[in-house]
């Protein structure tokens, strides 16, 4: 497939400042993450300094500023899921795989707490490479993430 450049993408956008979110999540879509060097142009584009841009995305968890990890696990910590033990659920994850969460080291594997997702009542929720998990117990997460490494 042949990707569209950036200037394509940025040209479908009028250059107000209300366009720099959809236009970034376009090409986070598009790349799977903003680039530096594209998050450079979307900073001319829209003009802003590149220290505006890099905060405006860095704010927004669907928006990914370095390349997808093979496998990135994401553990939501609010409160309706905490109260249901999200935080055994989050040390069963970090047990398993040998890191802690929102740390960011290896650019192969990410463990990160996420706010709310909407879905409280299903809770503890985990979500793995996209793959939602609800109503997750500690005791279930060694066989979940286990699979993800026999694919
Ligand atoms: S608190 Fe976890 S999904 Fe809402």
């Amino acid at each position: 497939m042949l990707l569209p450049s950036v200037q394509k993408i940025l040209l479908g956008f009028n250059p107000d400042r209300e366009n720099f979110l959809p236009a970034s999540k376009k090409i986070n879509e598009v790349f799977g993450y903003i680039s530096q060097e594209n998050l450079y142009h979307l900073a001319r584009y829209f003009s802003l300094s590149p220290a505006e841009a890099f905060s405006a995305v860095s704010f927004f968890d669907d928006i990914r500023i370095k390349p997808k990890p093979n496998l990135e696990v994401k553990v939501c910590m609010s409160t309706p899921c905490e109260l249901n033990g999200a935080k055994q659920v989050l040390q069963e994850v970090e047990n398993f795989l040998g890191t802690k969460a929102d740390r960011n080291l290896n650019v192969k594997l990410e463990v990160k707490t996420t706010s709310c997702q909407g879905r409280c009542q299903r809770g503890p929720l985990l979500v793995v490479n996209g793959n939602i998990y609800e109503k997750v117990r500690p005791h279930m997460v060694d066989e979940l993430l286990a699979g993800y490494f026999q694919k």
